[in-house]
């Protein structure tokens, strides 16, 4: 049993010394397989070393929530501009032509929806995302909620066991429930314990003090948008999240339901990739949707 009466944050991060003895391009993954770290060159731009992830999961919790109506025709259109399409298997394989050319992560956990009780999610079967082509199988940690963080965690460490021997990379999504803090300690915690697992990947959410958060984790970070914002605020966010040291966004509603969703795929990638400030990002929003 931890002393929990003697937890102590921790305060020593070496914020911005890089990690170790690393010659790989993709934090902590030196030492894995070529046929893992293949699948993770094809989702991080070599150049960058970042990656644009267009999020259109949430269909599975949610049904088509706006801007997710017909993925044929609102998702599909961005591929071009984004790195890795993310959604769950039965949208990928009936809405995305197997011609696409952007690398696809899929959504590999479900079972509840917004109807019910959230998060008693089961797994998808390794060998079905290897023959789908995937670059990534995501999944979900619902740490610190009592019902779903020990069934949560159980999914990622069996799917890591699995996955990661074929070659196949895994993502670990943290969730965020209604009472959660949402803070840099607790998405600090949370990321920590989806790497400790084995996740190659993690998904957060950026707060204060971010930099800690990646600084704790030995594997890539991305961030999720969260909730719809202004154009500027959602090119803020991605802005602060790569500062502190994210290499990325896996991100859905920012994009899917702004005003001009190719322009602002194109505006956040330039954040992401090229280094633009937020106001050059809307620069290149308001560019490209007055074309
Ligand atoms: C969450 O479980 C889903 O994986 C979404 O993909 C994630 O929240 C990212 O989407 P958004 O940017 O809309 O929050």
């Amino acid at each position: 049993m931890a002393d929990l009466d003697d937890i102590r944050d921790g305060n020593d991060f070496g914020i911005g010394i890089p990690p170790a003895n690393q010659s790989f391009y993709i934090k902590g993954h030196d030492h894995m397989g070529w046929g893992l770290k293949n699948r993770m060159a094809n989702m991080f731009n070599k150049k960058s070393g970042n990656s644009v992830m267009l999020a259109f999961d949430h269909g599975f919790l949610m049904g088509p929530t706006s801007g997710l109506e017909r993925i044929d025709l609102n998702i599909l259109p961005l591929a071009p501009y984004v790195d890795v399409m993310m959604g769950c298997k039965g949208m990928l394989r009936s809405t995305l032509p197997p011609e696409c050319e952007t690398p696809i992560a899929v959504r590999a956990d479900a079972g509840t929806t917004i109807l019910t009780e959230m998060n008693n999610n089961v797994l998808m079967d390794v060998n079905e995302a290897l023959a789908m082509n995937a670059q990534c199988m995501a999944i979900m940690l619902a740490i610190g909620c009592p019902s779903y963080e020990a069934s949560t965690v159980r999914n990622l460490y069996t799917l890591v066991d699995k996955a990661n021997p074929l070659g196949m990379p895994v993502m670990g999504i943290t969730a965020v429930g209604k009472d959660m803090a949402r803070d840099a300690r607790y998405f600090g915690m949370a990321a920590r314990v989806a790497a400790e697992n084995g996740a190659n990947i993690v998904k957060t959410y950026y707060a204060e003090g971010f930099e800690k958060v990646v600084a704790g984790c030995p594997v890539p970070v991305v961030i999720a948008g969260g909730k719809k914002l202004p154009e500027p605020n959602a090119l803020e966010l991605c802005y602060k999240a790569i500062q502190c040291g994210a290499v990325g966004v896996d991100m859905g509603r920012n994009i899917f339901q702004s005003e001009d969703p190719a322009a602002m795929a194109q505006a956040v990638a330039g954040v992401v990739h090229d280094g633009l400030t937020p106001a050059e990002g809307m620069e290149k929003f308001n560019d490209l949707k007055r074309k």
